[in-house]
């Protein structure tokens, strides 16, 4: 046991120099307010938290996400149902299959691209968590971007390209190329459904500006000719996604990771569709919409 655990303090150790914390010597099942204020002062300081080792029920999940303000309603799976009975909170990111012969949760065993979480709402979700439920035994890695990292390394024709514009965020597919429930076909970038966000953005919490991309399909810079928003967006998303830039993370039962939807990114590596991965994943409702730079 280290200094820091028999003293009761949390540790911190930071995931990359740009990006994430590991917590260590805490139980989100078990949080007093101190402890608790602590966690949300990490996750605000270094924008994702991990917390490895948590036996949290469902209950646990909900009482401790709600420590970061009020949840969504978990949207509806692919298959147009809710998946966890009693908790609508608590969405379900699985490949495996039920009795029924349904998946039990969304976005299947293939790869799900860099996104940020429903960033096609006109307030998007504050954050969102993961919780290891069961992992495969190789794939399913889950990355995350730090979009301060990717803004201060952006090559200033780049940036001044973005400077004051605003992109449309597209609310047609889910980061596993799957429609969205209820929402009609359109793969034109200028006339999908969508919002359109500044593409650089003030950091909420008062840390460096951030480069805010949502997700590559379908995205628009607003106002210019169609091929030559194109062309910058992929000379843009090229660099965010650059490796400096990310955090990998190989996943163990009983991980919670945690990251903010403002000033991250995630993808995930697809796994052996014959394998199982069960997570689950609640949402902090946003309260505003982000604000530019
Ligand atoms: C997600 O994109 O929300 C899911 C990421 C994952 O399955 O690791």
């Amino acid at each position: 046991m280290s200094e820091a655990q028999a003293s009761g303090a949390i540790e911190v150790l930071p995931l990359t120099p740009t990006l994430g914390a590991e917590l260590r010597g805490v139980d989100l099942a078990a949080l007093d307010d101190g402890r608790a204020a602590a966690v949300r002062d990490a996750f605000e300081r270094y924008g994702a938290i991990l917390v490895r080792g948590q036996r949290l029920g469902a209950d646990d999940l909900v009482a401790f996400s709600r420590r970061f303000g009020a949840l969504d309603e978990a949207p509806l799976m692919e298959n147009g149902r809710t998946a966890v009975p009693g908790y609508p909170e608590i969405y379900v990111v699985s490949n495996v299959l039920g009795a029924d012969g349904k998946p039990i949760g969304s976005l299947g065993a293939g790869e799900a691209v860099w996104h940020t979480d429903m960033s096609y709402l006109a307030a998007p979700p504050r954050a969102s968590l993961l919780y290891a439920l069961e992992v495969p035994p190789a794939g399913g890695d889950t990355w995350l971007c730090s979009m301060a990292a990717a803004l201060e390394a952006l090559p200033g024709d780049l940036r001044r390209a973005l400077d004051g514009r605003m992109i449309k965020h597209d609310g047609t597919y889910n980061s596993g190329g799957y429609l969205r429930a209820g929402v009609r076909v359109d793969d034109n970038p200028e006339t999908c459904e969508g919002t359109p966000h500044p593409a650089i953005c003030r950091h909420p919490a008062g840390g460096p500006d951030v480069l805010y991309l949502g997700r590559r399909r379908n995205a628009y810079v607003m106002g210019l000719p169609l091929a030559e928003s194109e062309a910058l967006l992929d000379r843009v998303w090229a660099h965010a996604c650059r490796a400096e830039n990310t955090y990998k993370h190989r996943w163990r039962v009983g991980d919670v990771l945690m990251w903010d939807n403002r000033v991250t990114m995630h993808r995930r590596d697809p796994f052996d569709a014959a394998a199982r991965r069960v997570m689950h994943r609640t949402q902090i409702k946003g309260a505003e919409a982000p604000a530019p730079a």
